[in-house]
């Protein structure tokens, strides 16, 4: 039997930059196939390739071993070719439920008219995925995990043949990946092929039964994932031995930089928080998806007004309305979606990169262009961001050179207080390395970091001290000493244990 979908020598150029250099890459039916490499090696681009998004320069890909050629979008979805992107791509303005009735009916004249049936379709959707997102929220008001189950409903529905996911899990934790992954298997059964792009490295064993790398925009190997462990899986991807993981360093805890004191803002779901950050110390905030956190962030950051409670810098009450109050009072914020508050696509790198500067620079005085490129070249080297220049677009970046744009941007404003938003998120694992160092020093040279995160290992690895969030209030505080998986998971869920 041909394989369901492949492609062979497949070659994609954007002006000078060679994205794909001769892949090749095939997927059978029921198997789960996961492809991987470093930020820029060319995922995404022949996803696009698949999806009928880009064209290939040259090359073939073939559906059940025929050659297609998918000039656009569409001519793939009616191959059954479903893909979700590494960025959702909802209608802000539309509800859920109109989301996913709108990507399964082609008309618009939909709309409008079944919208209780849409509704129930909608609410059925999600629940295979074990949400309970109601269908009739407007998509911009969901949160970046929401929203990337919304994607998933919408293929669930289409009843695609192959399933494409850049970085699902991206921004999910333990519990919605595990219902993810359960969804996949069923579909695996069902006969669907499924292509499964992601940086944590340590979940594809568990879902992957092949697994492709690449480097450079080149195949490097396709191997079945049992064969191959995670040692072997970096060398494959970085071409070299890779110490992959940063370790640790003791920090002595400063003067307290945050306080809060029973922090309470009903519109942004936050109750009674009482938090502190000192001088050198990476605070984690651990909790479920809707937990909180990112909420807990955008109060800080002057986003939501509180309706009680207080906000204590350096032990002096303040009152943040906006984020241009937070940025002067020396807070910075990299968020988790940088699509929605985060970089400005057309401009360059050097440009995103020194606007935080300006932000904080009394009068707006613009920083010598010169320094500006040198800055952000720092950067690049640092982050190893792949770029052939900095004054290149950022939208011409692939997805995790883009956050790391995001942050080098806030490391410039060099802040007392540093929030971080799943800051690894979907970065290589070099990089990851290398951001968790930079962390390292900047607590060392006095800045007090809180840290979102919803990868367990790194919440364990990176916090000196653990709030867990539970439904917009602090479920428990858990120093590194005494912080296990076991008990951040079981205050996280509110276990018997774990204090209400
Ligand atoms: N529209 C574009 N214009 C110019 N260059 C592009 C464009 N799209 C992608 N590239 C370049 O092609 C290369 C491959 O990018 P791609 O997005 O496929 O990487 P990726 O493997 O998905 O990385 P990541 O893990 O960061 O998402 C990168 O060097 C990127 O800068
Ligand atoms: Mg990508």
């Amino acid at each position: 039997m041909p394989p369901l979908l492949a492609a062979s020598a497949v070659t994609k150029s954007y002006g000078g930059v060679r994205a794909l250099r001769h892949v090749d890459f095939e997927l059978h039916s029921g198997e789960i196939h996961a492809l991987v490499g470093e930020n820029g090696a060319g995922k995404s681009t022949l996803i696009r390739i698949f999806a009928g998004a880009a064209q290939a320069d040259s090359g073939e890909v073939r559906f059940e071993g025929q050659p297609v050629t998918l000039h656009d979008p569409l001519a793939a979805k009616a191959l059954g070719i479903a893909v979700i992107y590494q960025q959702p791509a909802l209608f802000g303005e539309l509800t859920v439920a109109e989301n996913i009735g709108l990507s399964l009916e082609s008309g618009g004249l939909w709309r409008r008219i079944h919208w209780k049936q849409r509704s129930r379709l909608a609410r059925e959707l999600l629940a295979q995925l074990g949400s309970t997102i109601d269908p009739e929220r407007r998509a911009a008001a969901l949160s970046m995990p929401e929203q990337q189950t919304v994607e998933i409903a919408k293929s669930l529905g289409a009843r695609a043949r192959v399933l494409i996911l850049d970085e699902p899990t991206a921004s999910l934790s333990e519990r919605e990946v595990n219902a993810l992954f359960g969804v996949l298997r069923d579909l695996r059964r069902r006969g669907v092929g499924m292509i499964y792009v992601s940086h944590r490295l340590e979940e594809l064993p568990e879902i992957a039964d092949r697994v492709t790398v690449l480097r450079d925009g080149e195949t490097v190997q396709t191997r079945a994932m049992a064969e191959v462990d995670r040692a072997t899986l970096i060398r494959m991807m970085v071409g070299r031995d890779l110490d992959a993981v940063f370790p640790k360093r003791a920090v002595p805890a400063g003067h307290v930089v945050l306080e809060t004191r029973g922090l309470t803002c009903p519109a942004a779901g936050v109750k009674n928080v009482s938090i502190t950050a000192r001088a050198g110390e990476i605070v984690g905030l651990s909790g479920l998806v809707g937990a909180g956190r990112t909420e807990l962030a955008e109060v800080l950051f002057g986003l939501h007004r509180p309706s009680s409670g207080s906000i204590l810098l350096r032990g002096k009450t303040v009152n943040i309305t906006s984020p241009q109050d937070a940025v002067r009072l020396g807070i910075a914020y990299v968020p988790e979606d940088r699509r929605r508050h985060g970089l400005l696509m057309p401009m360059s790198v050097a440009e995103n990169v020194a606007l935080a500067q300006l932000a904080t620079a009394s009068g707006l005085q613009k920083l010598h262009e010169q320094g500006e490129y040198q800055n952000a070249d720092d950067y690049r080297n640092r982050l190893a961001i792949k770029t052939s220049s900095v004054a290149t677009p950022v939208q011409t970046l692939s997805g995790g050179n883009q956050q790391k744009v995001c942050l080098a941007r806030w490391l410039t404003a060099a802040p007392a207080l540093l929030i971080l938003d799943e800051p690894t998120q979907g970065v290589d694992i070099g990089a990851k390395a290398e951001i968790h160092r930079l962390m390292s020093d900047l607590a060392a040279g006095g800045m007090a970091i809180v840290m979102i995160s919803s990868e367990l290992p790194e919440i364990l690895g990176m916090s000196d001290r653990i709030y867990v969030m539970r439904s917009g209030a602090v479920a428990g505080e858990v120093s590194r000493a005494e912080a296990t998986q076991e008990r951040l998971l079981a205050l996280a869920l509110g276990e018997a244990g774990a204090p209400a």
